[in-house]
């Protein structure tokens, strides 16, 4: 009986997290023979290598080295490497994750070369068509054979849009697997010890946590601008660290709005907004963790805050993952300052509500994306593995 063969494509940050439990989980399943491929549009130590380090993934088989570049650059410039690779490889199934620009290149290229796509975390919708992502997940989704979804809105939203029922498989979150294996392991990061708030085990002291790189939030001087004098804040009372991405690091060094960071080498710091690297994964999961307020537009943290228990006040105008709110700690505050203040105080004010994690958030979503790969692809293999567990 032939292995099956599985190609995955990751290209940036948030992509990392989410495919090492599916690699694990392929590697501990006999009959699959796996290729890793980078597309390399993220490639600095910090956006990509440590992630490969610190999560266990083993280093790409293939790395396309595509970089930055505009939209359709990276996209087309993927495509074209990429289809080289399925050519010559011929796998069963092209698995892509989450939203950026390297998903959608893989989804296309293997979809044209008649090679089944699986989509994980798929179905999500912010309904939000000036985000680059929100395009990426629709057409992805409306090209993908297998659709892996997270949460109960994404099925209503892939049934309104008319995809076969037989294509979709509630399997759960692979983002939170990957915070259930690490966090006892991020536990023991000495990020706090190195930023002052932690000594010698004692409890940290209060601060909030900051990312922001959402084009719509970072490329506008004036809306950067009021969103960091806004922070800036939400800062008197509690130092907000913020490890900055290396668009938004550009965009505040062009549109001259430094002033609102405080220095570079500040330490124990107990106000102000805070710059930081970009953090590797155990350290900044150790951060959130701990962190008395989230302030974030990225869509991964809203879902590893709900799980962590520490609200999160979304800097974005929607949110394409509504069960954080309705079940888990986040809140879409938008970039109204009065808002944001407003949240800020509640959140500060009030006692810590008890974790609610979403359905099938438990740490076992690669388990059942594989098993139903198997079921699809080499039932046998399933047939032939359960006959020998029970044998044993
Ligand atoms: C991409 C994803 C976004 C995701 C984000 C996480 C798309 C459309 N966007 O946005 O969904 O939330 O990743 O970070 O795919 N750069 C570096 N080093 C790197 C990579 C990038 O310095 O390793 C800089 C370059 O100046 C580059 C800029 O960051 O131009 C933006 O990178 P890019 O991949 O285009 O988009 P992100 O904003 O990171």
């Amino acid at each position: 009986m032939a292995n099956l063969r599985i190609a995955s494509m990751v290209g940036a940050r948030p992509n990392f997290m989410k495919i090492a439990p599916i690699v694990h989980e392929i590697q501990r399943t006999p009959g699959i023979e796996h290729r890793l491929v980078h597309s390399g549009q993220h490639y600095d130590q910090q956006m990509s290598e440590s992630f490969f380090d610190e999560l266990r993934i083993p280093k790409p088989d293939v790395n396309l080295e595509v970089g930055s570049g505009s939209h359709a650059f990276q996209t087309a410039e993927v495509m074209k490497r990429f289809e080289a690779v399925v050519l010559e490889w011929k796998p069963d199934v092209v698995i892509v994750v989450g939203d950026v620009n390297s998903t959608l290149a893989a989804a296309l290229v293997a979809s044209k070369l008649g090679v089944a796509v699986a989509h994980v975390e798929a179905g999500l919708r912010s309904f939000d068509m000036s985000m680059p992502e929100e395009i990426n997940r629709k057409l992805t989704d409306a090209i993908s054979d297998l659709l892996f979804v997270t949460e109960q809105s994404g099925i209503q939203n892939l049934r309104k849009e008319s995809v076969a029922e037989d294509k979709i498989f509630f399997v759960g979150n692979v983002m939170i697997d990957c915070l259930v294996e690490h966090r006892k392991i991020a536990a023991k990061s000495e990020i706090l010890g190195r930023l002052g708030l932690q000594k010698d085990g004692s409890v940290p002291l209060a601060y909030g946590l900051l990312t922001l790189h959402r084009p719509s939030n970072v490329d506008d001087p004036e809306i950067l601008r009021d969103i960091l004098s806004t922070i800036a804040k939400v800062s008197e009372k509690m130092p907000v660290f913020f490890p900055v991405h290396p668009r938004s690091l550009e965009r505040i060094r062009q549109f001259g709005l430094g002033r609102y960071l405080t220095e570079e080498k500040a330490t124990t710091p107990t106000r102000g907004i805070v710059p930081l690297a970009p953090q590797g994964y155990l350290d900044f999961l150790c951060l959130m963790d701990h962190a008395r307020l989230i302030l974030t537009d990225s869509g991964g943290i809203q879902e590893e805050s709900t799980i962590l228990g520490v609200p999160c006040l979304t800097l974005r105008e929607n949110t394409e993952r509504p069960v954080t709110v309705e079940q888990g700690t986040n809140q879409i505050v938008g970039r109204d300052p009065k808002k944001i203040l407003a949240a800020a105080e509640r959140v500060l004010s009030a006692e810590r509500r008890p974790v609610k994690a979403p359905e099938l958030w438990d740490g076992h979503t690669a388990e059942r994306i594989v098993k139903v790969l198997l079921e699809k692809f080499r039932p046998e293999l399933l047939k032939s593995s359960s006959t020998e567990t029970s044998r044993r």
